[in-house]
């Protein structure tokens, strides 16, 4: 059976099954990780529920910080990423598989966790107060959430036609052209990943009743990052689970000669190893649960 559109982009459509794109993305994640958990401030025997877990990137993390009576609970709104995690916990008993969303997390019990994570989740949810509302109802009172989200209006703002971050450049119409067809054929179901900004992550998280809330943020525009990657595996890869690959959208948007146009100037660009750059913006949310209600 063919794995959920969740599943297939973790697995394979977010870097176009290529090793050197994965490892490119391998250490970006890896921050992510290690910022979640390091703001979490974990105990050897805390219960940590991480929502939408995806193929476990900060689940598996915090079993290598927990000690043997600690527990991670994995919860996705997606059967088939769950399964991939039950197969890498391989019978590890500190494991617990629940299949819910982030804004109904029916199956775990009020107050029975001391830590939730999610990253980059919430970007996908319609409903997010109610999600921040769940976190707090599941956590024991002096629990902790530590989450980290992109901010993905921000560029969508500011270049909203800087796809692949070649700035100012000869095809700039082209890729104008492409961006169309994801904000044509994907606005609605996208909106959620770009309709909020840190302010809301924050009001969220006060209204659901968390106090010491803390939120770093950062915010980049056109800082040079590393280059383009192989034009080829790039099209095959896609920005997110809910779109189509920059592949896709190319054939759709461009004409022959355009997309001849495109792939040599994209071809050049990676030959010449020119830097790419990056206009993007994201927050880690740190806060906890109040040990006495007000
Ligand atoms: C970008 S992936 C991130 C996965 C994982 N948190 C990580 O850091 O690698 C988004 C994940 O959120 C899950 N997801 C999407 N919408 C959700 C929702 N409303 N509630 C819970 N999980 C959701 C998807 O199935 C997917 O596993």
């Amino acid at each position: 059976m063919t794995p959920d559109k969740w599943a297939q982009w973790l697995l394979s459509r977010r870097d176009g099954d290529d090793a050197d794109l994965r490892a490119r993305h391998a250490a970006d994640l890896a921050a992510f990780r290690d910022g979640v958990l390091d703001r979490a401030a974990l105990a050897a025997d805390d219960v940590l529920l991480d929502v939408g877990c995806g193929t476990g990137l900060i689940g598996f993390g915090a079993l290598d910080r927990l000690g043997p009576d600690g527990r991670v609970v994995f919860s996705d709104i997606s059967p088939d990423v769950l399964d991939v995690c039950r197969r890498t916990a391989d019978g590890d008993g500190r494991c617990r598989f629940v299949v819910a969303p982030a804004d109904d997390l029916a199956g775990i019990a009020d107050a029975s966790v001391d830590v939730v994570t999610t990253r980059s989740v919430l970007i996908y949810s319609e409903r997010k107060a109610d999600a921040f509302a769940e976190f707090f109802r599941v956590l024991r009172p002096g629990g902790r959430i530590s989450l980290f989200e992109p901010v993905n209006g921000f560029a969508a703002r500011l270049r909203p036609d800087d796809l692949f971050g070649t700035g100012d450049s000869p095809v700039n119409d082209l890729i104008a052209k492409v961006g169309d067809v994801y904000r044509g054929t994907t606005g609605e179901a996208t909106r959620p990943m770009t309709d909020f900004d840190e302010r809301d992550l924050l009001d969220w998280a006060v209204t659901a009743g968390f106090e010491a809330v803390e939120l770093d943020y950062r915010a980049q525009i056109d800082v040079p990052a590393g280059p383009v990657g192989d034009w080829e595996t790039l099209k095959r890869a896609a920005p997110n689970p809910l779109v189509p690959t920059y592949g896709e959208a190319v054939a759709a948007a461009l004409t022959v000669d355009e997309r001849e146009r495109l792939d040599a100037y994209m071809t050049a660009l990676v030959a010449a190893g020119t830097p790419t750059r990056r206009t993007m913006a994201s927050a880690f949310l740190r806060a906890r649960r109040p040990h006495r209600e007000r």
